[in-house]
């Protein structure tokens, strides 16, 4: 049997950067290669596409980090620069050379093809903006590859804080009180963000980027003194913040699912933060926060927590797989769906594997599986008529 070409894109020019390299390492080391021809593709920090010689060697988000901050701009060794753009009919992205030097004239703009790259499928696994935005799903439906994960559209409102949260409370879902600020709003001399958010919401709050992931530009506030800075902070990484009203005590209860039309949910996991919330320094690098698998609910908890997860896969019309992150009131025991994440952490250890692997699903498993939804899902939009008669 023809092995399947797939290629793996990884990185990426969000702050999750090096987070990617450890999911990309993992479905590296354990796609089957009887069946599957894994080709690496790799996005810089600067956004330039490669393809290096060798996948990420590292399964540890703590490890990628650490590399890269040792070596923030380290060059990869022997790789071809890529650059991609996407064309319907071939499975194939163009990989074009940005111009031509001439001894006789002016340096040519018009790119010229270079090679091509066919593949069968794209595993995308490129945490953050710029990849798990619906930006490079983009690409891949107008070069109409098959690719793991979600859609355009799902990726989008999965990445954006705000606008998930206004498809989730369409739909019913439970969450928790907000106010959504634009920057400019916000950076008027004028500007009544602040009066807006304290009249509106109790401490303590969450102050959000509304488009980034891993905790970044997140900061907890107690007291209105340090809001303003922490609404500066957050409008670093986002031209969009979102304040909400912070869960407290809060238990945080994940539950991962795969599946499109009928989406399945796996045995829900609970994080044991070692910090003050779960940021950037509890995910990946004090190595102190705790995780329970299965998370220890009622079985009326645990069925509300896996309809809930379900039902918000739906809510955004997503597809392949997902994590759905909830925050529970440990005093009254009120659940709220905190967020949809679709390109999860993807590691050995990471909870989406291990929540799966609880439910009876292994690594490799899940990945024959992700392959196989992706496939489904492009035979069925290749039916989509677009004729007029
Ligand atoms: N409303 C909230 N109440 C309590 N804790 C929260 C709330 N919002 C966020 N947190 C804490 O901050 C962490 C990161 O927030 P989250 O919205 O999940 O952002 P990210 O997409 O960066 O993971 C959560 O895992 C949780 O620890
Ligand atoms: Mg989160």
């Amino acid at each position: 049997m023809k092995r399947l070409r797939i290629g793996v894109i990884y990185g990426g020019r969000s702050g999750e950067h090096e987070v990617s390299l450890a999911s990309a390492g993992a479905i590296f080391a354990n796609l089957d290669r009887d069946r599957y021809d894994p080709v690496p593709i790799k996005i810089e920090r600067d956004g330039h596409w490669i393809l290096p010689d060798q996948p990420p060697s590292s399964e540890s988000a703590a490890d990628t980090i650490a590399q890269g901050r040792a070596a923030p701009r380290s060059p990869q060794q022997s790789s071809q620069e890529i650059h991609p753009i996407a064309t319907p009919g071939t499975e194939t992205m163009l990989v074009l050379e940005p111009g031509i030097a001439t001894t006789d004239g002016p340096q040519s703009h018009v790119p010229v093809l270079l090679s091509t790259l066919t593949l069968d499928m794209v595993f995308p696994i490129v945490h953050g903006p710029y990849g798990e935005d619906g930006t490079l799903q983009g690409l891949f439906e107008l070069a109409n590859i098959p690719y793991v994960g979600a859609g355009v559209l799902a990726s989008a409102v999965g990445m954006d804080k705000a606008l998930m949260k206004v498809v989730f409370s369409e739909k019913g879902l439970p969450i928790v009180n907000h106010e959504t600020v634009e920057r400019p709003e916000w950076q008027k001399p004028s500007s009544d963000v602040l009066s807006r958010v304290m009249d509106n919401l109790k401490f303590p709050l969450f102050v959000k980027p509304a488009n980034q992931g891993s905790s970044l530009g997140i900061s907890r506030v107690t007291n209105a003194t340090s809001l303003s800075a922490a609404i500066d902070y957050a409008a670093r990484y986002d031209r969009k913040i979102i304040v909400e009203e912070g869960v407290t005590p809060c238990r945080e209860i994940e539950c991962a699912i795969i599946g499109n039309d009928i989406p399945e949910a796996s045995v829900p996991g609970e994080i044991i933060t070692s910090r003050d919330f779960y940021d950037y320094e509890a995910k990946y690098l004090d190595n102190r926060s705790e995780v329970a698998i299965p998370a220890a609910l009622s079985s009326t908890e645990l069925k509300n927590i896996t309809k809930l997860a379900i039902k918000a896969f739906q809510s955004v019309d997503c597809a392949g797989m997902a994590r759905v992150d909830f925050l529970v009131n440990s005093d009254n025991g009120q659940v709220f769906v905190n967020e949809i994440n679709t390109h999860p952490g993807f590691t050995t250890i990471s909870m989406f594997a291990k929540m799966w692997n609880a439910s009876g699903v292994g690594y490799s498993a899940l990945l024959d599986r992700l392959i196989a939804l992706a496939f489904q899902r492009h035979t069925e939009k290749q039916k989509i008529v677009s004729t007029t008669t």
